[in-house]
């Protein structure tokens, strides 16, 4: 079966909400995902219950941080100089009890130009999406970022919840893109599908209708496509999934990043190339409602634009 059937027959699985319930074989094998074995998921439980750490780590779950950060564009317009973006990732929101009341209180003292999201609203794999989207009609409107808020989905995500985010007032950007204006001059937002688990990721369609030389950010659940971004003369890669590690050992670091691409790449800052990118920690958990060794954050990315930096240095 070549990649391409792989990627209808995900995507047409993906429509009928039917993750974590592939019937055939090949495709369950291919496509092994840790976030849907569910006995595992039961075995860690148990083992933080045993172990006395599950209080701890439900309470490092809900530690929700504010992160700022500033990235240095190189031919960023400079009419976005000092542009900020929100960025939220991972919520999961249906996931961690007394999240979304969190991070409402959080995002009600943060005033961005635009939010974006880099996919897995939900918490689990399948299943109805219904509270997910209750809770998210209470995160976005504590969300104040007047030129909007746009998103992906991610490997958690069914492809009906595209209309429901929609309706909440979320420009999905399924393999698409579009311009951010600013006093006349223009940045492009794009966006793939979930690269992570679906594959149903098309940059060269996501950046269709960007124009050669543009300033491009590109919005993609997982870090996987950091090399394709890069070749394409994306300039910022936006991204999550990993929450990363979810579970860190002092001095180790994460037990697991659930992602192919470098380490380096799998949280925070990171550059390749000339792109640079940014790993968003989570909001949320998937799996298990803990945390340890890597608090969940809100990242708020301030732009600056290189030349005007170097025009005032
Ligand atoms: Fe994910």
């Amino acid at each position: 079966m070549s990649m391409r059937n792989h990627a209808t027959d995900l995507l047409h699985k993906r429509k009928a909400g039917e993750v974590a319930l592939l019937e055939n074989w090949f495709l369950r094998r291919q496509h092994f995902h840790i976030e849907n074995v569910t006995g595992l998921h039961a075995l860690v439980r148990g083992l933080l219950r045993c172990t006395g750490l599950h209080k701890r780590g439900e309470r490092n779950a809900r530690a929700l941080r504010v992160n700022a950060y500033t990235v240095t564009l190189p031919g960023l317009p400079r009419a976005f100089h000092h542009y900020r973006l929100l960025h939220l990732s991972d919520v999961h929101i249906d996931g961690v009890t007394g999240l979304t009341q969190v991070l409402c209180e959080q995002l009600s003292g943060i005033h961005a130009d635009a939010c974006v999201f880099t996919g897995d609203f939900r918490y689990k794999t399948s299943g109805p999406c219904t509270s997910m989207v209750r809770y998210m009609e209470k995160v976005v409107r504590h969300i104040h970022a007047p030129d909007g808020m746009y998103g992906v989905l991610g490997n958690h995500d069914a492809y009906e919840e595209v209309a429901a985010l929609e309706h909440l007032g979320i420009r999905m950007l399924m393999n698409a893109a579009l311009p951010l204006r600013r006093a006349g001059e223009t940045v492009w937002l794009a966006g793939i599908d979930d690269p992570h688990y679906y594959e149903c990721d098309d940059l060269e369609s996501a950046c269709a209708s960007v124009p050669p030389g543009a300033c491009s950010i590109l919005l993609a659940h997982s870090p996987e496509r950091y090399a394709e971004a890069a070749a394409r003369g994306i300039a910022l890669y936006l991204c999550g999934h990993t929450h990363a590690g979810q579970m860190c050992i002092p001095h180790l670091g994460a037990l697991m990043v659930n992602a192919r691409c470098p380490r380096a790449y799998a949280a925070g800052r990171w550059q390749h190339g000339r792109m640079q990118g940014f790993t968003n920690a989570g909001a949320g958990c998937s799996c298990v409602q803990a945390r340890f060794g890597c608090p969940p954050e809100i990242a708020l990315l301030e732009l600056h634009c290189a030349e005007v930096e170097q025009g005032s240095a």
